[in-house]
């Protein structure tokens, strides 16, 4: 066995809690900062708000020494300022604001273990600022952020600053024992011993008290920050809503295109073998070898009717994956592909993700790779399945030159929009010159 490691010192303990709680007055400072820029920002945002109010308030009432032009004048300006000027300096306010807000949540995250979720709704397609202020307006997010302005710059930024107060004042209590400030805090501290021990005292607690206090300003954070609940619902149905619609549309397209190649295909080729077979039995008796003919082309062509039978199957469901799960299938499109594709997989013994994912990520899987044949100029790729923590994770690499851009064309959307059905995502990374490295998760557990 292995001799178990000697337990911390005691003072080694004291010291890294010193370590620690300096890191979080440093970070508490941080915070002070950024809420000093927050309230930049609402004073900003109320100074633009009450100067459009008063200046409003100035045309309606008329200044009383304009006359006719200087007043058309002005009351242009105002327009322009209500309708142009306002609105662009709002939605960039806002949009600051975000910023802020979403650093701030980043942060509490990161260096007070306090993870804080986006709350805010997609943005809408199109562009346009007032597009953007009618998004920015009506989120309630936004009203949450502001509210979080304010009470970050009254009180909640106290948190995270008194630590940095008490060493400020603890340092006064050493350097000037006697007087200044700290003879404030009562007569406990009178005297010079009193302040120059308070402040030693000031100085000792707080960095211990620092980080129990950072995590607090955290905390307090998360409370306004976060989704609250109705919108995490709202933007759940609205999510649900979403890809049903899409599912929907999927399945009606999906219905239509093999209607479509059944009646182009295989039901065409059955009549024309039905007029064939008609043909050589009225040519039976007197002409054999014509008959014979076309009971060859009759043959040629239930056999062609069955080959695309097999592959309109195939591009339902196909029965290699019905019958030998995923990694097999995906082995199955490799070789019928010119890349040399290397394939890892975990799911060997541990089960099967549900058929309707299995589908979902077959396709996907299978466009990627034709990605890479089509447009990666690619030798190789790599596909790694696994699943992990409820999550099966597909991953396809190639080593081309990169620049794969959802927006250059249908079928990276599609995978987004059939993963999204079961709450699965896509990312894809993909710099110009390469290598290009999708990722796909989807919630789901093995049967
Ligand atoms: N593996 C890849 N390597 C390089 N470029 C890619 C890759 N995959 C996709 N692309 C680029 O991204 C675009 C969008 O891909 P996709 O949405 O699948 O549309 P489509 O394949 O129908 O063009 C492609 O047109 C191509 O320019
Ligand atoms: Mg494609």
């Amino acid at each position: 066995m292995a001799p178990a490691s000697p337990p911390p010192r005691r003072k080694d303990d004291f010291l890294g809690r010193m370590a620690t709680g300096l890191t979080a007055i440093s970070r508490g400072l941080a915070f002070s900062g950024l809420m000093l820029a927050g309230l930049g920002l609402l004073a900003v945002l109320i100074g633009s708000v009450a100067g459009l109010a008063s200046g409003v308030g100035f045309v309606i009432v008329g200044p009383p020494w304009a006359t006719g032009r200087t007043r058309m004048t002005v009351l242009v300006l105002m327009v322009l300022a209500l309708f142009v000027v306002f609105p662009l300096l709002v939605t960039v306010l806002l949009g600051w604001t975000r910023g802020l807000a979403s650093f701030t949540r980043r942060l509490a995250g990161q260096w007070c273990g306090v993870p804080i979720a986006e709350p805010y709704r997609p943005r809408p397609r199109g562009r346009g600022i007032r597009r953007r202020l009618a998004w920015q307006l009506t989120d309630p997010a936004t009203w949450r952020d502001l509210l979080w302005l304010t009470a970050n710059g009254t009180v909640a930024w106290m948190l995270a600053a008194a630590p940095a107060a008490m060493i400020l004042l603890g340092l006064l209590g050493v350097t000037r024992p006697g007087g200044g400030p700290v003879v404030a805090v009562g007569p406990l501290v009178n005297g010079a011993l009193g302040t120059f021990l308070f402040g030693i005292a000031l100085l000792i607690a707080a960095p211990l008290v620092a980080p129990t206090l950072l995590r607090g300003y955290a905390l307090t954070a998360r409370a306004m920050l976060a989704p609250s609940d109705r919108g995490q619902l709202a933007r759940r149905v609205e999510h649900l809503s979403q890809t049903r619609t899409e599912t929907l549309d999927t399945g009606a397209a999906e219905i239509r295109r093999i209607e479509r190649d059944l009646h182009d295909g295989a039901q065409a080729r059955l009549v024309a073998m039905g007029m064939t077979l008609d043909a050589a039995g009225q040519l039976i008796d007197e002409n054999p070898k014509a008959a014979r003919a076309l009971l060859i082309e009759a043959r040629d062509n239930s056999a062609k009717a069955l080959q695309e039978l097999r592959a309109l199957v195939r591009g339902i469901h196909p029965p290699v994956l019905a019958d030998r799960g995923l990694a097999d299938a995906i082995r199955a499109l490799a070789l019928d592909t010119p890349l040399r594709i290397h394939l890892a997989s975990d799911l060997n013994g541990r089960g099967r993700p549900p058929a309707p994912v299995e589908s979902a990520a077959y396709f996907a899987v299978s466009e990627l790779i034709a990605n890479v044949t089509k447009h990666a100029r690619a030798s190789q790729a790599w596909v790694d399945i696994r699943h992990a923590g409820g999550l099966l994770k597909i991953g396809v690499t190639d080593d081309g030159h990169g620049g794969a851009d959802p927006h250059k064309g249908t079928g990276l959307h599609g995978i987004e929009r059939r993963l999204a059905a079961f709450d699965g995502v896509l990312a894809i990374g993909s710099p110009p010159g390469g290598p290009t490295s999708v990722t796909m998760e989807i919630p789901c557990v093995l049967s």
